[in-house]
């Protein structure tokens, strides 16, 4: 098609000035946000932390650990002090206990006990958490589940378990003497596990493995060896306390003896929610909680509605870090779903039952040292996970 020459010169100018006048709005635009980035920088995306987001990782257990250590800012603007939580609840299975469970099964595949793809089962006895992580991490290494449970949880804890292909058995709360109480059925269960009536092996290496998170050290050693070191890492060393619960007490006995020789003036502290007997172990060496005197006691050894620490006997895990934890806190039920409101109202941060227990005695701690202290604490796991209970 052939133009006159006047209309291809108008249409050249309209097409050229179209695209100038794009080519600079989009200039403009790229210098508008830069500078506005630029102006912005302190909201704008920062880089993420070392080993999260920078790196390509192998599977689901690629993505355990290297948590970041966040500043919660209401609590530190309110004490004067520095208070972080280490955001454990950014696990791919939702907590801490990913670390725990993934060092369980390492070690006895490294022993030689656990073999993939063969129908050998974990069993584990637990209140919810350590049996998620552990029914994720079978998944994904080729083993199957087993998990026994309180049927007093929240609900979507069972469900959870369920969606990940776990044989869930709940069980009615009893002593720890009582032989139906879950840590030990899944003792007894795993030692059941694919024998037949006269007791004979069916498949030779076929094995039924008890995780026994309270007494087996590879849960020490999983804090010791990855969640110890980033703290220090995260926090050049210049940190003054540390506070958590204890469960099993591998979190607390692995970070404090690896931190305390590290840092000489470290001051270690436990919070312990109400019915547990760690918080009189500490301070007086005995074993008791007030739940438990004479016409008092209840239903439950460890009545709160907080999951997953508290405890009235002393384990193994515990046990190796006792000696130097310098002091402790009892925090009722109220502190700790006050606190949880507190956190979510001020900072947008939803946590569980023990992550707010753990923020209840770090804002105690920095009233005790004073305003300038550092203090680190867990936050195990998300509200998400506390739905049907605390929250
Ligand atoms: C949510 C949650 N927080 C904290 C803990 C306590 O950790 P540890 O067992 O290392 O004492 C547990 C233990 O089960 C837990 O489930």
């Amino acid at each position: 098609m052939s133009l006159p020459n006047d209309r291809r010169d108008l249409l050249i100018g309209l097409l050229s000035g179209s695209i100038l006048s794009i080519v600079s709005t989009g200039a403009l635009c790229y210098y508008y946000y830069s500078t506005r980035l630029l102006q912005n920088s302190k909201t704008a995306a920062s880089p993420p932390a070392a080993g999260r987001g920078s790196v390509i990782v192998e599977g689901v257990d690629g993505l355990i650990g290297n948590t970041p250590l966040m500043k919660i800012r209401s609590l530190s603007e309110a004490t004067g002090c520095t208070i972080l939580g280490k955001a454990e609840f950014l696990n791919p299975g939702g907590s801490s206990k990913d670390r725990v469970a993934l060092n369980i099964i390492r070690s006895a595949e490294e022993d030689g006990i656990l073999k993939p793809h063969n129908g050998s089962t974990i069993f584990e006895g637990t209140v919810g958490s350590t049996g998620i992580s552990i029914a994720m991490i079978a998944r994904a290494k080729g083993y199957k589940a087993w998990i026994v449970m309180p049927d007093d949880q929240a609900q979507e804890k069972y469900q959870l378990l369920e969606k990940l292909g776990a044989h869930v058995e709940k069980v009615r709360p009893v002593s720890i003497i009582d032989k139906k109480q879950f840590v030990n059925l899944a003792r007894v269960r795993a030692s059941q596990f694919g024998k037949v009536d006269d007791g004979q092996q069916k498949l030779s290496d076929m094995v039924g493995y008890f995780a026994d998170q309270f007494e087996n050290e590879a849960n020490f050693r999983a804090h010791y060896q990855a969640t110890a070191p980033e703290i220090h890492q995260q926090t050049q060393g210049r940190l003054d306390a540390l506070v958590l619960g204890a469960g099993t007490g591998g979190t607390l006995s692995g970070l404090t003896c690896y931190l305390k020789p590290r840092i000489p003036n470290l001051k270690v502290f436990l919070a312990d929610p109400q019915g547990s007997g760690l918080y009189n172990k500490v301070k007086f060496n005995t074993m008791y909680a007030p739940t438990e005197k004479e016409g008092t006691r209840r239903r439950h050894q460890v009545d709160t509605v907080v999951e997953g620490i508290g405890v009235n006997r002393l384990t193994r895990n515990f046990d190796l870090g006792r000696q130097l934890v310098d002091d402790a806190y009892r925090v009722t039920d109220e502190e700790a779903v006050k606190m949880s409101r507190f956190l979510v109202r001020e900072d947008g941060l939803f946590l569980g039952s023990s992550s707010a227990v753990n923020c209840v005695a770090a804002v105690r701690v920095a009233k005790q040292l004073g305003p300038g202290h550092v203090i680190v604490t867990l936050l195990n796991d998300s509200g998400q996970r506390h739905l049907t209970k605390f929250w």
